[in-house]
């Protein structure tokens, strides 16, 4: 059967773009007739400071998202990257494999390292090498992400490539991205040209998967907008990003196409709009927070999950390192 991987860094609270981007995606790929396996990353998260503690609770709150949103520890692997070494042991063998000219060319490198390049850790240089390790590490066929992880991506094709050209070999498969639906990117709410991001220093820019039913109304009720009625078709759209994004997170959110939401709003004011969105971001995501808190108030029930998942994910990935180890040569 066809494999899924996909992972998500514990460095902050869950977003409505994450939800929509990935965990929505996750979730439906475990009901269809993939094997699934996902990963809160705490290795790639430590590329920029994280306070222990923060990391620790962020890691389990992480993983109540998921179970909360609907990824069954039954159905699904979940583990948390650092309890199964392979990522990190096949982290290292790719950086040998992929080329300084590729890493530099990694325009999330270029966001996060900002001006001063010089003082970003090595292991955010490096992080799409451990990225592709993630994937590769479970010889995974697709992988669920919003549309900023393409270029990641692509570079885990081309070390999957290298490697397998250097040694000549026919052992890491090419990778399928799965960027699907109308939420692959979901914009800040305060401006519509930059991502829905936790990093962003405005809360009021996003919802946080965290939030309550108020501040998910108040957020949606303050966002920007222009002051036309909606389009009733997808062409009017197009220079309008803040209504497009709200369009889109309807229609993602309703599981329904732009086109169909169009159909149905097309004419309406914001002021008539924006009510009816956040009673449905309400409907939608207030269970989840819900669940959320209800399952950070056992965390020695998600560790034990963890532990679980971790005992799977290993005898996937124990054999392919082991085979890889003796395809590079390594006595062992
Ligand atoms: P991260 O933690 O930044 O984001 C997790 C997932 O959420 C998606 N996403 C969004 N989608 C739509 N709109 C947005 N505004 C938005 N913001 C985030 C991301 O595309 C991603 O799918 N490098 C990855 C983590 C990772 C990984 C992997 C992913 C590590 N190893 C292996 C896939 C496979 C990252 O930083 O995601």
């Amino acid at each position: 059967t066809p494999r899924v991987f996909s992972g998500i860094q514990p460095s902050g609270g869950l977003t409505l773009g994450n939800y929509l981007g990935a965990i929505k995606r996750f979730v439906q790929m475990q009901e269809e007739d993939f094997e699934t396996i996902y990963c809160m990353v705490d290795l790639h998260a430590i590329t920029v400071w994280q306070d222990p503690a923060d990391l620790t609770r962020n890691t389990r709150e992480l993983a109540a998202g998921f179970i909360a949103s609907g990824i069954s520890p039954e159905k699904s692997i979940l583990i948390n990257q650092s309890q199964v070494p392979e990522h990190a042991q096949l982290g290292w063998i790719f950086n040998c494999v992929a080329r300084m000219g590729w890493m530099k060319r990694m325009t999330q490198f270029k966001d996060k390292a900002g001006k001063n390049a010089e003082n970003a850790s090595l292991g955010l240089f490096g992080y799409p090498a451990l990225m592709a390790a993630d994937i590769l590490v479970y010889h995974a066929t697709h992988v669920p992400v919003g549309e900023d992880q393409k270029q990641h991506l692509e570079l885990t094709r081309d070390i999957a490539a290298k490697f397998n050209h250097d040694y000549g070999v026919d052992f890491f498969p090419m990778t399928e991205p799965v960027i699907e639906g109308a939420a692959t990117r979901v914009m800040s709410l305060r401006d519509g040209s930059k991502k829905m991001s936790k990093s962003d220093p405005s809360d009021a820019s996003r919802i946080n998967m965290t939030d309550d039913a108020d501040a998910i109304a108040k957020k949606i009720r303050k966002a920007k907008t222009d002051p036309d009625a909606l389009p009733s078709e997808v062409e009017g759209l197009a220079e309008r990003p803040e209504a497009r994004n709200l369009v889109n997170i309807f229609a993602a959110l309703s599981d329904r196409t732009v086109e169909d939401v169009l159909n149905e709003v097309g004419g309406q004011q914001f002021g008539t709009f924006k009510p009816l969105l956040a009673d449905l971001a309400v409907s939608k995501l207030a269970p989840i927070s819900t669940e959320m808190a209800r399952l950070m108030d056992d965390p020695a029930e998600i560790d034990r999950i963890l532990a679980k998942g971790a005992s799977q994910a290993r005898e996937i990935t124990a054999p392919i390192l082991k085979r890889t180890y003796e395809i590079v040569g390594m006595v062992g």
